[in-house]
């Protein structure tokens, strides 16, 4: 007989053959009805048992948590809320669970107890529900992009370069921290570090990315991204994941209808392939929401807020346009925002972003042409002088979840730019040559893959969307 998982059980016509089943016991009423679950689905398989005709100790063993293997005959269920269930002949105790210290106890856990034993949080419905959106979103990442002509591209983990230029990056070395090597003025000496020069975990992949659009044409990233800011965000990580689509020949205009498409499409993947899930996801949050007020209270469930998104254009607007809104928005007036804004030039916080996406457009938002002094190096300048070809998607209840923009591709400008901002050309001469040897207008974005799993699975919290969260004073697992 061979194994078959709970979710295909459960589509499987009873007709009282025999089947066998491993998993874990989520509850067991009355020494009769065993709730069996294997993490294939939200959905448990009940398995009905005759205590009398099994031993009184493996009938102890059968705790909550205890990893199981039952056989028995499938069959059609009398119960509510199953169509199948399993009359149990023989079980198998792989493991049990002391019910004293074992932490996944039927009854409902916070979040942040959760996080404390993210090891078997997994074993929870919302977290088993949260990895499996997870997983699909992931494999719709690739899909999106295998079937439209895009080459997965590996960017480097370490690297000798900031791409971001927001300096907040993790440093990789060697070096012995109680003793390095020192050069005459004291200063740490890198040449006798493992690569010979400082190096850090890379914050993205995107100017690789870049060298390897301008020869394969469409390429993108799917991998880990570090940064050492020290905001403890519900939006934010020390470790997450970033998509980093890069494409030759694109301008600013394509590079948006891009990123709606993409979106659009992972986000119909999961409502087309996690109905169980999401529907179970969806209920955990109409419980939650009951105990807000009503004001706090969202105004659509979440497969109807994910259908929204599909369904409905992205608006379009340009940073000075967002800025006029926010300056003549009634929280601006009545210096209800923490950053006021008064200048155009202001950079936008997440507040400002969430007052345009949530309160005055009510849909998904993508800001563009933003002040090339509030933006990194590498994005094309306007004709203007002023504003960069930059874009920013941004969403109900997450702010920012996509950057990017129309690369600088001319030589002169990009040279001028770095210089003006002390960019070392040592650093970053190969990117530069990029724009010597056949350069053409190309465009990019990053997505924030745990930002992008938080939308879909209503998760309030970044650490609740990622297995093990590295976020600062936290590395524990
Ligand atoms: O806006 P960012 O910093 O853009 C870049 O890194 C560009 N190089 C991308 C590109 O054009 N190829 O980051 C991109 C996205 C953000 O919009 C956000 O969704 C996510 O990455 N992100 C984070 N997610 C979780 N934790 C953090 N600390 C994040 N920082 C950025
Ligand atoms: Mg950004």
């Amino acid at each position: 007989m061979s194994l078959i998982s709970i979710k295909k059980l459960l589509s499987t016509k009873p007709q009282s053959q025999e089947v066998m089943v491993n998993g874990w016991v989520k509850t067991f009423r009355s020494n009769r009805f065993i709730a069996l679950n294997d993490g294939s689905t939200i959905k448990n398989i009940q398995c009905v048992v005759d205590f009398e005709n099994f031993d009184e100790n493996l009938i102890k063993s059968i705790t909550t948590g205890a990893a199981i293997r039952v056989t028995g005959a499938l069959v059609e269920s009398m119960g509510r809320g199953q169509s199948v269930e399993i009359q149990v002949s023989d079980i198998f105790v792989h493991g049990s669970a002391d019910p004293e210290t074992y932490p996944i106890q039927p009854k409902k856990h916070s979040l942040e107890f959760l996080r404390e034993k993210a090891h078997l949080r997994v074993r929870t419905n919302t977290f088993s529900a949260v990895m499996r959106v997870r997983a699909a979103l992931a494999f719709a990442v690739h899909s999106y992009f295998q079937q439209n002509g895009f080459y997965y591209f590996h960017a480097p983990i370490i690297t000798g370069s900031d791409a971001e230029g927001a300096g907040e990056m993790f440093r990789v070395t060697t070096l012995d921290a109680k003793n390095p090597p020192l050069n005459d003025d004291g200063a740490v000496n890198y040449k006798e570090d493992f690569f010979g020069k400082e190096t850090n975990l890379t914050v993205s992949g995107q100017l690789e990315a870049e060298a390897y659009a301008m020869g394969l044409g469409k390429v993108y990233t799917f991998g880990p991204t570090f940064r050492a800011e020290n905001s403890n965000t519900s939006r934010h990580l020390a470790e997450f994941w970033m998509i980093e689509p890069e494409m030759a020949f694109y301008n600013l205009d394509m590079n948006m209808d891009l990123a709606e498409d993409f979106i659009k499409w992972v986000l119909k993947y999961v409502l087309d392939n996690c109905q169980d899930d999401l529907r179970f996801l969806e209920q955990r949050l109409l419980d939650e929401e009951k105990s807000k007020p009503q004001t706090e209270r969202s105004e659509m469930a979440l497969l109807e807020k994910l259908r929204f998104v599909v369904d409905n254009n992205f608006k379009r607007v340009t940073y000075t346009e967002a800025i006029d809104i926010l300056r003549n928005s009634k929280p601006n007036k009545k210096k209800k925002f923490e950053y006021v804004i008064d200048e155009w030039g202001a950079d936008l916080q997440s507040e400002h972003e969430r007052f345009l996406v949530e309160k005055h457009f009510k849909c998904p938002v993508i800001l563009f042409d933003y002040p090339a002094k509030i933006k990194a190096f590498y994005m094309r300048l306007n004709e203007d002088e002023k504003t960069v070809r930059a874009m920013d998607v941004l969403f109900p209840g997450i702010g920012e979840i996509v950057g990017g923009s129309q690369r600088e591709e001319r030589f002169d400008v990009l040279k001028q730019k770095m210089a003006d901002l002390d960019i070392p050309e040592e650093e970053l001469w190969w990117y530069l040559e990029l724009r010597k040897f056949g350069t053409a207008e190309h465009s990019g974005f990053g997505l924030g893959f745990e930002r992008l799993v938080q939308f879909a699975t209503g998760m309030g919290n970044i650490r609740d969307v990622i297995p093990f969260p590295r976020t600062p004073q936290n590395a524990e697992f």
